[in-house]
């Protein structure tokens, strides 16, 4: 066991003895503990790293799929000490059935707090909505945050560098605070423990039949979408969207799920496109390693207002915000076989540029959607309709967080085309 964490660990427990135990003094209890012991600043990474491997003497360790790994560095039946490391990893937004305090030892974070509100169950877990962002914010290391369990602590975390270690001095489950709720933007809450291997199943042989072209693929998903109830029915909803929307077949499906739950249905629609932008934003972050970029895809992951982005990027850096995100773009613009892409826009192909001249009209398009100036007439010698084509591309991707506000009056296409 490493002695900076057996020290901290003991001290912890000293303190939280003298209060007897008490729960709700928990949180402040490891937070100061972490403040005072200040990790980021006094434990060795690497002498960590080759203490654990080396020496037997490890403290219980478990195989939780939590972190990328998790290391338990002390442990005592009544709370204990983790380190998390994160190497790709983006955490869903959800709350705790635990309490305590987590630090930032290594690296930085994109951190985000939620109110879920107008809560009300379908089943005991999954349960309709309205998630709310409350606050966000940039952990640099040395950060102590406490953690309460409870839908009173709704947060997400998005790790900015490679590899970021977190360290979380927390108890082992606190009596009466589960589920331990995932939510998914903006009206869905669902426990994630909970299994329903017969569904787990069923999205299986539907991978299966995708991965074979089943030619039956869209009306066997009619059939099931009309049999199942509200909860199973999401739940295939969710697994067949993309291939759903690949093979023209989404909107027949979806009026069918409509059809079936009527206005229970309704908050489900705006949740499930949210999916898909979302994974889109989350795998690109595998591939990109660059912490500016990665600073921008959680940004874009996390905040809507075009403000509130642009002044979390002029706090963590210097110069003109949209000056920056317009050389972001020109570094993240990419050529692939299936086109060129801004992130999860992509280029008009029907409009016939070759792929040089696509980027460079893409860039510039995104340039005046970003500004909000007015496009010239024959911009790149495009006609009205096709320069539309490409801010309407814009529009329905994560570059709408920050079209600018339209002036009262005018419409989208107005301000775009004229
Ligand atoms: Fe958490």
């Amino acid at each position: 066991m490493d002695p900076f964490f057996k020290k901290l660990g003991d001290s912890v427990y000293a303190q939280w003895k003298k209060q007897n135990f008490d729960l709700t003094l928990f949180p402040e209890t490891a937070r100061k503990a972490l403040e005072r012991s200040n990790p980021s600043h006094h434990v060795d990474l690497s002498e960590l790293i080759h203490e654990f491997l080396i020496s037997d003497e490890q403290p219980f360790q478990t195989s939780s799929g939590f972190g990328q790994p998790e290391l338990i560095a002390y442990d005592n039946p009544k709370f204990y000490i983790q380190l998390l490391f994160w190497l790709d990893g983006t955490t869903d937004i959800h709350q705790h059935e635990f309490s305590g305090a987590f630090h930032v030892m290594k690296g930085s974070s994109i951190h985000s707090h939620y109110d879920f509100v107008n809560a009300r169950s379908v089943t005991p877990h999954f349960c309709l909505g309205d998630l709310k962002l409350k606050n966000v914010q940039i952990l640099e290391a040395g950060s102590t945050v406490p953690i309460t369990s409870g839908k009173s602590c709704i947060h997400s975390l998005f790790h900015l560098e490679t590899p970021s270690v977190t360290v979380v001095i927390r108890t082992h489950t606190d009596p009466g605070t589960g589920p331990q709720f995932t939510y998914l933007p903006h009206h869905v809450a669902l426990d994630p423990v909970h299994q329903d291997p017969l569904t787990m199943r069923r999205k299986q042989l539907l991978d299966v039949l995708e991965r074979t072209g089943s030619p039956d693929y869209g009306d066997l998903v009619a059939e099931m979408i009309r049999e199942l109830d509200f909860e199973r029915g999401f739940f295939i909803l969710q697994n067949c969207i993309g291939h759903l929307g690949n093979l023209g077949e989404w909107d027949r499906i979806w009026h069918l799920f409509e059809k079936r739950h009527g206005s229970l249905a309704t908050p489900l629609a705006p949740t499930l496109r949210e999916i898909i932008r979302r994974d889109a934003l989350t795998a690109m972050r595998s591939t990109i390693e660059d912490v500016e970029h990665r600073f921008f895809l959680a940004l874009l992951l996390n905040i809507e207002g075009r403000d509130e982005i642009l002044q979390m990027i002029g706090k963590k850096y210097r110069g003109a915000s949209l000056f920056t995100v317009n050389r972001w773009a020109s570094e993240l613009i990419q050529v692939t076989d299936s086109g060129s892409w801004l992130l999860d826009a992509s280029f008009p192909e029907e409009l016939g540029f070759e792929p040089e001249d696509q980027q460079q009209i893409f860039l510039e398009a995104l340039s005046y959607f970003l500004s909000g100036e007015k496009m010239p007439p024959k911009f790149q010698g495009l006609s009205k309709a096709e320069a539309f084509r490409i801010v309407d591309v814009l529009d329905k991707s994560s570059w709408k967080a920050l079209r600018p506000p339209l002036p009262s009056g005018k419409s989208k296409t107005r301000l775009s085309r004229s």
